[in-house]
């Protein structure tokens, strides 16, 4: 692990109610006794945004958002959200570029957008990159790496606050991880092309982050927390994988 502060975001994906909200009160006891230096940020679906803004009310946990339209403005886009009204629901933080987004036609491009959008309205952005298992095959990662950051962070001012996930999508919900040599050569890689462009960032690794991985993934000592999807829906595994963090 880096020196940084760590990040452990929660990816809620289309999963949670009302009810659940409840098991959050486990990692809220937590947070307050730990005394490491860490930030935890629970990304659920919209529709738990309000509530758990209230829950997280009197805790040091962070709300972000999962994504937004680009639209700056308020508009005829029916079943969307954007920047101005995450910002008013409370959360800090949005995830952009996710692969489970690009898969539906997401380009470069449109995340470049949203992420300016995002920034215009005092969001901190968590952007997503990662190749797929036949551009892994094909050695293509870094090419995919490098055209990722290229075109999502186009003309981003070097003060903004960026937190990268490198989320290999063959990885994510599937059980596998890559190698530490290879997780090191591309988190280097990404570090490489992002030092320059930014004051502030912090470099992620999310894709199948368990309580049963983290010791083998966390010994790499270049990331700065992790995106954790699936284990995140369990309090005791998201605990589970913060206390071996700090091991
Ligand atoms: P996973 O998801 O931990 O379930 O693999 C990670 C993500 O997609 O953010």
């Amino acid at each position: 692990m880096t020196n940084k502060i760590k990040y452990f975001i929660a990816n809620w994906k289309m999963y949670g109610d009302l009810k659940s909200l409840k098991t959050i009160n486990k990692v809220i006891k937590f947070s307050k006794t730990y005394k490491k230096k860490f930030k935890i940020i629970y990304c659920p679906p919209y529709t738990l945004l309000y509530s758990l803004k209230k829950l997280l009310k009197k805790s040091t946990l962070d709300l972000g958002a999962q994504n937004i339209h680009e639209s700056l403005d308020y508009g005829p886009n029916t079943g969307f959200i954007n920047a101005k009204m995450i910002k008013n629901s409370g959360a800090k933080f949005v995830i952009l570029g996710h692969s489970e987004n690009r898969a539906l036609g997401e380009s470069d491009m449109r995340i470049n957008q949203k992420i300016k959008s995002a920034y215009k309205n005092k969001l901190i952005v968590i952007f997503c990159i990662g190749e797929s298992l036949s551009e892994k095959r094909q050695k293509k990662t870094k090419i995919v790496l490098k055209r990722q950051i290229k075109n999502g962070l186009k003309n981003l001012s070097k003060k903004t606050n960026i937190i990268i996930a490198y989320e290999p999508v063959w990885s994510i919900g599937t059980g596998m991880i890559l190698s530490n040599s290879e997780l090191s050569e591309n988190i280097n890689y990404i570090k490489s092309l992002i030092y320059k462009k930014f004051k502030n960032y912090s470099i992620l690794y999310g894709g199948s982050v368990n309580p049963k991985n983290i010791n083998q993934i966390n010994k790499i000592n270049l990331l700065d927390g992790y995106l954790i999807g699936g284990a995140s829906l369990n309090p005791k595994k998201l605990i589970d994988i913060i206390k071996k963090t700090f091991n």
